[in-house]
């Protein structure tokens, strides 16, 4: 009796189940794939960003390679480099991290410790003005000394706040 009374009941709840998955499904999964067409363009723009204050350093770096580095140059480069980094604690609006489904690096470190992640980035443009103000000087040394020390600051943010897909 009582089975006869639980077997359409299960199949009931069955029914209904696959039903609301089937429908729910559909909305959960494109919120989830998030196609790249919809990545917000402020992830862009940083990423832009972080491309050119890249290319900037390197180019600083190919200069301190040379012989005769071009210390106008340099200055140059820093001067973008320093630019760009202002621009850094305003390219992080909440819910543009990893753990948002984003095709980014931005680890969800950035928006639980925005205060540390601002030093970090005041630190590029603290470093940057430096060798800034040193490149006229033309010297070699000092001015590749002030190089490392603005790449520690890309090292000391990076090693905290963006993920590391070569691990
Ligand atoms: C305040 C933190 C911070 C500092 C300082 C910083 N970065 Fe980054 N960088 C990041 C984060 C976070 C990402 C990941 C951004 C994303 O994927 O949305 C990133 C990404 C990058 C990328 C990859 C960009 C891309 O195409 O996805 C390059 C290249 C880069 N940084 C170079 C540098 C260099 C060179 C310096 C120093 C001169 C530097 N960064 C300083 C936080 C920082």
């Amino acid at each position: 009796m009582l089975r006869l009374i639980a077997r359409p009941l299960l199949l009931a709840v069955t029914l209904m189940a696959g039903l609301s998955a089937c429908s729910g499904g559909d909305t959960s999964d494109t919120a989830a794939a998030k196609p790249a067409g919809e990545v917000p363009p402020i992830i862009k723009e940083r990423e832009e960003n972080f491309e050119a204050i890249g290319a900037a350093f390197k180019a600083i770096r190919g200069q301190l390679d040379a012989d005769a580095p071009d210390f106008a140059l340099i200055a140059a480069k820093a001067t973008d480099i320093n630019t760009r980094a202002q621009a850094i604690p305003n390219h992080f609006p909440a819910s543009t991290s990893t753990a948002d489904g984003f095709k980014t690096e931005a680890l969800p470190a950035i928006w639980e410790k925005p205060e540390e992640f601002k030093a970090a980035a005041q630190k590029l443009v603290d470093e940057s003005a430096k060798l800034v103000s040193l490149a006229p000087g033309g010297d070699k040394a000092a001015v590749a000394a002030q190089a490392m020390a603005m790449g520690g600051a890309c090292k000391g943010c990076h090693d905290k706040f963006r993920l590391d897909d070569e691990k």
